[in-house]
């Protein structure tokens, strides 16, 4: 079958390459696609509609359309490509608000007394202030709408969260993203993935993943998309597992399914374990992005089948689901300055030594092609990933394949995995 997958990050190449592996892959074309991707895929260009693509597909007889990132899934991609009897994988609109509106998450949590951090949402900014007055600092002002990562404002002072609500409500920093705002209580303990695929009735859990979202050493600096991942969690015990499946998953599956939006593709649970117990701090509608890094190559079963069967709603027949032992370490190397602004089109080296070290794919986010060379076009560059018995060697390897890589200016933190590393 030909398959065609939408995005141009660390993730999607991640998703092509281990579409590639399977035998029911004839040919996999990507768009807008990296230099990475370009390796083992046909890159096409972006159209400006979804149904042009949609078009392309049908011409093509395209058999199934995997969405990588969010905005795609929020702006309705999938819900164009059913109407056409395209089978596209991910959550159509109304269910990707999962991700794509906070206000509408926390309300299905509230809903379905799943635990998270108490919240209220606001339009006026006014009243919003007036709230934070009456209540505890430190708070989280988040825009409601998708910001790309970018719209979460810890409230440490009170002054700190009056100027978020500024920010968001009244200069608009997230455009419409903000138009409202969830306030939310302060959660303390460990952050940890949770991810699963589902039908929009079964779940087929993923191995655990923890990804380092600030930008320096020691969780130091900036938030970011996502500075490294490992896999597996150790904070992540089976009685955790089981508690997440019973308490966030499945009343979240059958939450959307009650409403009439069955959500069918990945769900991504991000926690907080907290002292009495894990709570929610969001949901995403699609893989992470460096924890698929990290998943993806410990799965040892074909991902073609699974992702169809969630479109079927089939996903109760693949119980079976195999995964390597390995553990998986992702490092990303990142533009210097990045998550503020930063320079592209910086020469990378290295990228075949590091390949030729065992263990070792280099998954590429932001790079483009430029005739022999392959230049740095992200703020996010490369994710060099390593799996290996256990998280120490998986770490290892995956920092040898950063030393073997050069580019100006180039950015990564030294420490991915020290928590897990810590409970040795
Ligand atoms: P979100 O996009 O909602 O996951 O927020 C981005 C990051 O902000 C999270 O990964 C957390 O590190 C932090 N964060 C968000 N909400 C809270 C909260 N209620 N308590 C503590 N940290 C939070
Ligand atoms: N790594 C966090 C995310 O993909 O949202």
């Amino acid at each position: 079958m030909k398959i065609l997958v939408i995005g141009q990050g660390g993730r999607e190449h991640t998703l092509v390459w281990k579409l590639a592996q399977s035998p029911l892959v004839e040919k996999i074309y990507c768009t807008p696609g990296n230099a990475g991707i370009s390796q083992i895929a046909e890159l096409i260009p972006m159209p400006d509609r979804f149904t042009d693509l949609a078009d392309w597909a049908e011409s093509e007889n395209i058999a199934l359309t995997v969405v990588g990132p969010e905005a795609p899934l929020a702006e309705g991609i999938v819900d164009i490509f059913h109407k056409r009897g395209l089978k596209a994988f991910g959550p159509d609109k109304r269910a990707a608000r999962l991700e794509a509106s906070k206000d509408f998450a926390k309300q299905l949590m509230v809903k379905n007394n799943i635990p998270t951090a108490a919240h209220r949402t606001f339009v006026d900014a006014e009243a919003a202030m007036a709230y934070i007055e009456d209540h505890k600092i430190p708070v989280f002002v988040k825009a409601n709408g998708l910001a790309a990562g970018k719209g979460v404002i810890p409230g440490r002072t009170f002054k700190q969260a009056a100027q978020a609500v500024t920010t968001i409500l009244v200069d608009k920093a997230f455009g419409e993203a903000g138009n409202s705002v969830v306030i939310e209580e302060e959660l303390i303990g460990e952050e940890a993935s949770f991810t699963v695929l589902t039908d929009g009735t079964h779940c087929l859990p993923f191995v655990s993943s923890q990804d380092h979202k600030m930008s320096h050493d020691g969780d130091t600096g900036k938030n970011t998309g996502g500075m490294g991942a490992y896999s597996p969690a150790p904070v992540i015990t089976s009685e955790l597992h089981d508690y997440v499946m019973q308490r966030v998953v499945y009343p979240t599956v059958k939450g959307m399914a009650d409403i009439g939006n069955p959500f069918k593709g990945v769900l991504y649970v991000g926690l907080m374990i907290t002292d009495a117990g894990p709570k929610v701090l969001e949901f995403n509608c699609r893989f992470g992005d460096p924890e698929a890094q990290v998943l993806l190559p410990r799965l040892k079963s074909d991902l073609v089948p699974l992702l169809m069967a969630c479109i079927d709603g089939t996903l109760a027949q693949h119980a079976d689901v195999e995964w390597h032992d390995e553990a998986a370490a992702c490092v990303v190397m990142a533009s210097g300055g990045y998550p503020d602004p930063y320079q592209t089109g910086k020469i990378i080296t290295g990228l075949e030594d590091a390949a030729t070290i065992e263990g070792v794919d280099v998954f590429h986010a932001g790079t483009k092609q430029e005739g022999e060379n392959i230049l740095t076009d992200g703020g996010r560059v490369l994710g060099v990933t390593a799996t290996a018995d256990g998280l120490h060697d998986a770490i290892q390897r995956a920092y040898q394949g950063v030393s073997a890589i050069r580019f100006a200016d180039a950015h990564f933190r030294n420490d991915i995995g020290y928590r897990a590393l810590g409970r040795d």
